[in-house]
């Protein structure tokens, strides 16, 4: 068993009792008291909040809301998304720490987390304002499809975190092409994938999402502040973030398996009813012009057709909309 695995099953424990002697432990993994003393260290300096009481043993405190890779991981159903799991007090960004994983061959699923992020990015350039106590992660996909068929792949995100928040949460979240995350017109979180091709065939695609949950509105930076909510806003409420995250990566592990399965169809049609965008009047700039119509439908391949007011018609693949 790797040192990893005792670690797990010593948490494990810890967890099931609250507390326990080093003796108990010890004969629970299978390793010297020594050995537990290593891993309970090992543990408090990745954060968890393990307390060792002299000559009493081990206690574990009732979990604060910490993003830390056993608490995610414990009742956690899928299959392959977040078996491992990488988690930061503080990172410059979690799409740049994977990235660098990615390309060492890091299995499907892997997940990187952080508390807060220094320089966080977002979709087109803009940078991500990353206060602690919300939700930022980056996860690491291999789909073997074609490069054109990526702008599918946060478009199904989409669905899938607004999904889980909605059954988990009971909000009526909205999706914004191509895939903000909207309550009631204010945007709740965005998601942002980076891809690597080679040829016309993906190697990986780094799916990321930024989730406002705790964090106050006043931590955001000012551009962003007066357009945003937050979780904790509308439910007036902490949000604990472990079951959510937990809820999230199993929708999106559900979703991105029927993605692979039955292809863009049935998620094109989910996307259609969570949409907040068809039958608006929306703007968006075209080599340089802002051009203005209505968004009509979201095209096959995931591209937002919207009618010209000189009836023209035509398909935004990429880029930012705004309604009008
Ligand atoms: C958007 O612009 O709407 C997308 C924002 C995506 C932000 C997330 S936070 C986790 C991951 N790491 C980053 O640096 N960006 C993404």
């Amino acid at each position: 068993m790797s040192g990893q695995d005792t670690r797990e099953l010593i948490f494990r424990q810890l967890q099931a009792k609250g507390q326990a002697s080093g003796q108990e432990l010890a004969e629970y993994a299978g390793v010297s008291r020594n050995a537990v003393w290593k891993h309970i260290h090992k543990l408090q300096q990745q954060g968890y909040p393990v307390q060792s009481l002299s000559g009493r043993g081990y206690l574990l405190h009732p979990a604060p809301d910490l993003l830390l890779p056993l608490q995610i991981r414990a009742g956690l159903k899928t299959r392959f998304l977040g078996r491992e799991i990488i988690c930061r007090s503080e990172a410059e960004s979690t799409q740049a720490l994977i990235r660098s994983l990615a390309s060492n061959q890091a299995s499907e699923g892997l997940l990187v987390l952080a508390e807060r992020q220094l320089a966080g990015r977002g979709r087109l350039g803009r940078s991500w304002s990353s206060p602690a106590g919300n939700i930022y992660l980056s996860c690491l996909l291999r789909p073997a499809i074609e490069l054109f068929k990526t702008p599918q792949i946060p478009l199904l995100a989409g669905v899938a975190v607004a999904r889980a928040l909605n059954l988990h949460l009971g909000l009526h979240c909205r999706l914004k092409w191509p895939n903000d995350l909207l309550w009631q017109g204010k945007k709740l979180g965005g998601i942002l994938a980076e891809v690597s091709a080679e040829a016309d065939q993906v190697q990986y695609l780094i799916l990321g999402l930024g989730l406002n949950v705790n964090a106050g509105l006043q931590e955001l930076s000012p551009e962003v502040r007066d357009l945003a909510t937050s979780l904790g806003l509308i439910l007036q409420q902490q949000v604990p973030r472990v079951p959510l995250l937990q809820q999230i990566l199993t929708s999106l592990e559900e979703i991105y398996r029927q993605y692979l399965s039955q292809g863009f169809s049935g998620i094109r049609e989910a996307w259609l009813q969570l949409s907040c965008t068809l039958g608006r009047q929306v703007e968006f700039y075209q080599e340089g012009a802002l051009l203005s119509g209505l968004a009509q439908d979201l095209d096959h391949a995931g591209g937002l057709q919207v009618r010209l007011a000189s009836d023209k018609t035509i398909t935004l693949q990429a880029g930012d909309i705004s309604f009008v």
